[in-house]
Order: C-alpha cells, then sequence, then structure tokens
C-alpha cells in the first residue's frame, strides 16, 4: 500500500494523493441530560508478570534506556508470554472492579470490551470475559477504536445507561500490542506494551457523572498509523501521528470541558491516554493544565492502547492522587484516526454517600 503523508503547514492530503479542503468547523449539540446519569463505580486493572525494561531492549536492538526515557519518558512495559492469552488477565481487571464497585457479576447488563488484540479473530474477548465471570445475562461484544477505544465505550457504556437500556455496564481495555510490534523495529517496538483497565458504569442520582463527551474520527489519516489485517504489524509515521494528537486531544478536552459546563481550573486531575510523556506535556501546556494536575503512568506501562487510561487512573487512585468525588479530564488518540475526551467526577455517588 503506498503511503501518502502530509507535507509540514500543507492541506491534508487524501488518499489517493489530492489536496483536501479543510473541513468547516461544526457546532456539536449539547448531548441530552435527563433523568438517571451515568457515572464510574469501580476500577480494576492487570498488567502480566512479564517485565521488560529498556535496558532489556537495549540487548536486542540499536537502542539506548538514555534514548527512551528522554524522547517518550517510558522506562519498561509488561508483555503476555510467549502463548498467553489477553483474557484470563482480562476477567480479573474485571472482577476486581465489580469488587469495587460492590455489585456482582450477574447484575451486569453489557459487557463491552475495547480491544484491537484480541486472543482470536473471531470469536471476540467480551463473551469469553462475560463466561468467566459467570455474567451469564449479560450481552458482550468487543469494540475497536485503537487507543481511544476506552473513551468510545465509556461513551457507548453512558448512552445505555441514561437511555435505560442497561443497568450495570462493564467496561473493559484490554490490549497486548507485543502481538502487532514489529520487534526489529526501534521505532515502534519501544513504544508499546501490553495491560488491561476495566471500569464499572451505573446510574445514579449525579451532578456530572459521565459528562461532555466529545468523540472524533478521520479517516483520510489512516495510513499514518495502521496494521494491515494479513502482516498484523503496526506501522506509524511517529512524528505526523504526534503532531495531530497534540493537536486533536488539545482541542477535544476543551470541547469536553465546554459541554460540560466547566474550565480548567475545576479540573482536579487530567488523564490523557498513556503514549508519549512528551505528547501529554504538550496537550496539558496547551490546555493549562499545571504539572501536579497530570497524571503519568507511561514510565511502567507504556503505550498499552485503549488500556492505558484506566490503568493511570487506577495507578492514581491506588497513589492517592484520585480520590472519590474528584472531576477528572480525560483524552485520546488513535489510529484511524480516532480521538476523544470526556470529563468524569470519579466515583461521585460513593463521595456523596461518605
Ligand atoms: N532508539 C534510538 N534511536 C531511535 C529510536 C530508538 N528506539 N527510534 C528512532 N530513533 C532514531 C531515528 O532513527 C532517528 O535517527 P536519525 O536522526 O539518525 O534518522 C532519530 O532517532 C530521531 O527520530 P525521530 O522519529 O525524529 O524521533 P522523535 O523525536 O520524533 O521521536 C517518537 C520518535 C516515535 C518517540 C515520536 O515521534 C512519537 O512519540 N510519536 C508518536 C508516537 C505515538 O505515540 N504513537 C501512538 C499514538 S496512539
Amino acid at each position: 500500500m503506498s503511503t501518502v503523508l502530509p507535507r509540514p503547514g500543507a492541506a491534508p492530503a487524501t488518499r489517493n494523493g489530492t489536496a483536501a479542503a479543510p473541513r468547516p468547523a461544526r457546532v456539536r449539540p449539547a448531548a441530552r441530560r435527563r433523568g438517571l446519569t451515568a457515572g464510574i463505580f469501580g476500577i480494576g486493572s492487570a498488567l502480566p508478570e512479564r517485565v521488560v525494561t529498556n535496558r532489556d531492549l537495549e540487548q536486542v536492538l540499536d537502542t539506548s534506556d538514555e534514548w527512551i526515557v528522554r524522547r517518550t519518558g517510558i522506562r519498561e512495559r509488561r508483555r503476555l508470554g510467549e502463548g498467553e492469552l489477553l483474557a484470563p488477565l482480562a476477567t480479573q481487571a474485571c472482577a476486581d472492579a465489580l469488587a469495587d464497585a460492590g455489585r456482582t457479576a450477574d447484575e451486569v447488563d453489557v459487557v463491552l470490551v475495547s480491544t484491537v488484540t484480541p486472543d482470536r479473530v473471531t470469536p471476540g474477548l467480551a463473551p469469553e470475559i462475560a463466561r468467566a465471570l459467570g455474567a451469564t445475562g449479560a450481552s458482550a461484544v468487543d469494540l475497536s477504536a485503537a487507543c481511544a477505544g476506552f473513551l468510545y465505550a465509556l461513551d457507548h457504556a453512558a448512552a445505555l445507561v441514561e437511555s435505560g437500556r442497561a443497568g450495570v455496564v462493564l467496561v473493559c481495555a484490554a490490549e497486548a500490542l507485543s502481538r502487532i510490534v514489529d520487534h526489529t523495529d526501534r521505532s515502534t517496538a519501544v513504544l508499546f506494551g501490553d495491560g488491561v483497565g476495566a471500569v464499572v458504569v451505573a446510574g445514579g442520582d449525579l451532578d456530572l457523572g459521565l459528562a461532555g463527551f466529545v468523540l472524533g474520527a478521520d479517516g483520510e489519516q489512516a495510513d499514518l498509523l495502521y496494521a494491515d489485517a494479513e502482516a498484523r504489524v503496526l506501522r506509524m509515521q511517529g512524528q505526523e501521528v504526534y503532531r495531530h494528537a497534540v493537536r486533536r486531544m488539545s482541542a477535544a478536552t476543551a470541547e469536553a470541558l465546554q459541554r460540560a459546563g466547566l474550565t480548567t481550573d475545576d479540573v482536579d486531575l487530567f488523564v490523557a491516554h498513556q503514549a508519549n510523556r512528551r505528547i501529554i506535556d504538550a496537550v496539558a501546556a496547551e490546555l493549562h493544565v499545571p504539572s501536579e494536575k497530570v497524571v503519568l503512568d507511561v514510565h511502567r506501562a507504556a503505550n498499552t492502547s485503549s488500556a492505558s487510561i484506566p490503568l493511570a487512573l487506577h495507578q492514581a487512585e491506588r497513589d492517592g492522587l484520585l480520590k472519590p468525588g474528584m472531576t477528572v479530564a480525560l483524552a485520546a488518540f488513535g489510529a484511524g484516526f480516532v480521538w476523544g475526551a470526556g470529563v468524569v467526577a470519579w466515583k461521585e455517588r460513593v463521595h456523596a454517600c461518605a
């Protein structure tokens, strides 16, 4: 497949190489919020046991710990062992999320799993996770939206709950990027890791809940970051992806805050997709979010695609940075391109009852 890259400052190129007219900004209607409001009530996460440090990668690639840390902030990543499956790890994270929310598997109406690396091409991960949990009454489906998949799934879960179509939705992001990385390509092999994060979404009499969600997609840029079905290897134009990621996440977060009726000053924590520390810092700077409010988890888990946000949220909670009632801004960007942002009142009802 030929790759068409836009020149810096040029109008975005289409896939047949012609210049595309810039798309006019569209004013989005504010989401209707009435009755029950969806929120997050519990969280769980799991990482494979195998740790791969930058020093380990120095042994097999022409790279250095110094280069990786300086350019990305990554110090280590986890990888599934040979033949190890994602479903058991995801089931553990989901069980922990349910326990944290004080819910049982038989209460779950929908299991929604974001993944680009399921154990099998078909069936997806979700039915197996539902079976292993004992969520026998639940529907179960995978969703593929690359690194923005967790935010897409959260938005879908909120819609199901707020429309009354579901009472409890288990949202899980489960990824094994080590399965689709070219382990001989130093420009991508060092960036990615494996892991799982899950949250329980349900309804309540909440003030904010899951608010202001903004999702977007631009298929014109697909060739900048992709893995073909046959080769199943991730290819990326790093600098172009970097540029788009900063622009899209900054704009989407600003819009999400506006839709939620909030400003940056209202944000207690900012949790962006953990792709690269420099991207996260650039988005935070663009939004004027001070560094002490920016959650960084990329050093320990690297880029785990859609799992990176729930992994970072869970780690922030364990570190005592994230507490019930806090207002958290979320932002993500990934292959597609797809992106999203939203505002979450963290475990708001737990806070209200405390
Ligand atoms: N170790 C050592 N050197 C490396 C390297 C590695 N792992 N990877 C690339 N290099 C080299 C390049 O070959 C290049 O060498 P050259 O100058 O001799 O040609 C040099 O480092 C600079 O490469 P460049 O691509 O310009 O680096 P960069 O500062 O843009 O950083 C990324 C590269 C990939 C870290 C950065 O572009 C990035 O983070 N992009 C976004 C990627 C991403 O997050 N994707 C997922 C989004 S969901």
